[in-house]
């Protein structure tokens, strides 16, 4: 609050910066482990100080990762060629599984692309601005193409990080579920970015913060990190999301392709904790274990509160209310209270599998509400169909 009034008496694009400023320095200082945020700064730097994520249109992210050649094809990971088999059958054309001849018009009341859960009528109501009916829809149509546009910007680092994790992974089945991903991967991209510039004609730049995440797994070195950074934690994130878009939209078209993206998030989440399992449990030393522990918590918090669609503020609600309170009405949302919720029951389940979940780190999640997940099924005990069976 006294921010507030003292911000508000300065020109709004010192405000602005001063604002921005104010709440990437949150970021860091929420990051409470010395190792973590030493091994993610290069990444802060190019994502929340560069904004090289905006300013450029293509980025160069070096990585040194090993690349796995075994000449041996041994063929000892049953489970893992059970899930290779599943993918295998249950790959689907982007062109043809999709009605693409589906008329989309986001301006249509009757079927609402998305619900107004994500910025509720009773915050708007409290606004010095009241926004018309028109201004509502319109509202609505933008927040779902800037969740669209993440959504195929996290695709294309999803793409790359399968690719990667392709190359390093050390079983065959891995390596041969590897492939079929990378083809999954670009399959989202590939709708994605059809439904974004054919249907609904805008898209927004990449957000700072997932910028960051996806920087620092494509050029993290250690294929464990990446591995669990990419098939733990964000198709974690992204199965919450998803899920969340599709039980508010009613627009039959991005349903059915959310259903199906969702269908094929549920088997690399599956893929990532079989593997991770193995490793965690029984390759790594404790102090290995430990650091992986401490990088899950610290992710899993940045994920929680990071994604508060800026872009939308600054475009719709700047010089009208802080950015604070955008924060606030958007983390107070039925939309993120849902996708919260939905994201952790998965992800923590899933970190406790591989091994991630020692009485050391449980306080550390408790304090965050995120330990009461625990007890949910893990990705291992949860089929295609399971993903979708309740989904409405
Ligand atoms: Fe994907
Ligand atoms: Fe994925």
């Amino acid at each position: 609050m006294i921010l507030d009034s003292m911000l508000s008496g300065m020109p709004r694009p010192a405000r602005r910066k001063v604002e921005e400023a104010l709440d990437n320095i949150g970021v860091v200082l929420q990051m409470r482990n010395p190792k973590v945020f030493a091994s993610m700064a290069p990444s802060a730097l190019r994502g929340l100080l560069l904004k090289e994520g905006k300013r450029k249109d293509v980025v160069q992210m070096h990585s040194s990762h090993p690349v796995t050649f075994d000449t041996r094809y041994k063929m000892d990971f049953p489970e893992m060629n059970k899930l290779y088999r599943r993918a295998v059958a249950n790959q689907w054309d982007g062109d043809k599984d999709l009605d693409w001849k589906t008329n989309v018009d986001p301006m249509n009341p009757e079927l609402p692309i998305l619900s107004n859960d994500f910025v509720p009528d009773y915050e708007l109501d409290k606004l010095p601005v009241k926004l018309t009916r028109q201004q509502r829809t319109e509202l609505n149509y933008n927040i779902a193409c800037w969740m669209l546009s993440q959504f195929m910007h996290g695709e294309q680092g999803a793409l790359y990080a399968s690719a990667q994790v392709t190359e390093s992974v050390q079983w065959l089945e891995g390596k041969f579920f590897g492939g079929t991903q990378v083809m999954d991967e670009a399959r989202h991209l590939e709708v994605f970015n059809r439904y974004l510039t054919t249907k609904l004609n805008k898209v927004y730049q990449i957000n700072d913060n997932l910028f960051v995440i996806l920087d620092d797994l494509l050029t993290d070195a250690r294929w464990d990190f990446k591995f669990l950074g990419m098939q733990i934690m964000v198709e974690g994130l992204a199965l919450g999301a998803f899920r969340t878009m599709h039980n508010m939209s009613q627009e039959p078209l991005l349903k059915n392709l959310l259903k199906y993206v969702i269908r094929d998030e549920a088997r690399h989440v599956h893929y990532g904790v079989l593997a991770l399992k193995t490793h965690f449990t029984q390759e790594l030393s404790d102090q290995e274990r430990r650091e992986r522990e401490d990088w899950a918590f610290e992710v899993a918090v940045l994920m929680r509160n990071r994604f508060m669609a800026h872009e939308i503020y600054e475009e719709w609600f700047e010089g009208m209310i802080s950015r604070q309170h955008w924060n606030d009405i958007v983390l107070n949302s039925p939309a993120m209270t849902k996708f919260r919720h939905t994201m952790f029951e998965r992800l923590i389940p899933n970190l406790d599998y591989i091994g991630l979940m020692t009485p050391r780190i449980r306080p550390h999640y408790e304090r965050f509400g995120m330990l009461d997940f625990i007890k949910g099924k893990n990705a291992s005990q949860l089929s295609e169909q399971d993903m979708v069976a309740d989904l409405h």
